[in-house]
């Protein structure tokens, strides 16, 4: 019956909606230390190769009709390139990112200062959160990742600043150490198709995992091998999902879903534990 009724069903159109996103450029890339299991110092890093990886990205974003402003790259801060988790911004008001590891801790200030500048509200947090890495706007909700760093406190914080419902979902396997490693928005529900995500189940508590069962009945199910490649760290615009090449399987299953995969190669970053959610930070309106 359930593959009569998936038949039946007819696809919804996808519609593009144009997006403004924030990149950092990554002029001072490198794995310095290890805050998460991707990331080995002994590994190097091509520099030039991440630069123009990443302007392929900016490029893609631009060729889509998108707007992307650049924040300026701090000088010792090697992972800024990962901009979005220097905050979350709905609606011209930003929740400021207070971030887990010392590491990481002098960015807060650099894209609140950017953010401040560009005109808007930017609250700064009481608890550890890392941005849009751990939150991601779905309609009028928020879907909040925990476990490894961004604190459950932070979500009722953010539910207060921003106010949105936000929904709690705790992430168990250290690979997928930020919510945005494991799920991906496809259509946030704000057009006429209704909200559609992507997610790797594993990555997920058994709690969780129900939660996202009944709240996404429909939701794209992706492998943990399109998921080892970070194949989930995608940026959807509601037609056009850009995401690392190596996702095959997965861009294959989005057209199926009548979206339009644009696959980049960020290889040089994934070094370092991040792919192209990791690099674009959304405001969202
Ligand atoms: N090396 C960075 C870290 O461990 C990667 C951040 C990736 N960003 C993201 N939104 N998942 O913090």
């Amino acid at each position: 019956m359930t593959v009569l009724d998936t038949r039946l069903s007819p696809r919804p159109a996808r519609q593009a909606r144009t997006r403004h996103y924030v990149m950092c450029p990554p002029t001072h890339f490198a794995v310095e230390y290890a805050i998460n299991p991707w990331m080995d110092a002994s590994v190097p890093v091509d520099a030039e190769r991440a630069t123009v990886q990443w302007d392929v990205l900016r490029h893609a974003y631009l060729a889509l009709g998108h707007r992307v402003d650049l924040v300026s790259p701090a000088p010792g801060q090697p992972d800024m390139v990962f901009a979005a988790n220097g905050g979350l911004t709905v609606g011209g008001r930003t929740y400021g990112a207070k971030f887990r590891h010392p590491e990481r801790q002098a960015e807060a200030a650099a894209f609140t200062a950017f953010l401040r500048d560009a005109g808007h509200d930017v609250v700064d947090p009481a608890h550890t959160n890392e941005g849009e890495g751990d939150f991601l706007v779905l309609g009028s909700m928020i879907l909040a990742g925990t476990g490894f760093r961004t604190s459950l406190e932070a979500h009722v914080e953010a539910a207060e600043v921003l106010d949105r419902p936000v929904v709690s979902l705790e992430l168990v396997d250290p690979r997928f150490y930020h919510l945005d490693t494991a799920l991906a928005v496809l259509d946030d529900g704000t057009g006429d198709a209704p909200a559609d995500i992507a997610y790797f189940p594993g990555a997920f508590s058994p709690h969780s995992r129900r939660t996202l069962r009944d709240l996404f009945p429909d939701a794209l199910i992706v492998s943990e091998l399109d998921a080892l490649v970070l194949g989930l760290n995608a940026v959807s615009d509601g037609l056009h999902v850009v995401l690392p090449s190596a996702a095959i399987e997965l861009a294959g299953a989005l057209r199926d879903r009548g979206y339009a995969p644009v696959p980049v190669d960020l290889g040089e970053l994934l070094k370092s534990g991040g792919s192209v959610k990791c690099c674009t930070m959304e405001l969202h309106a």
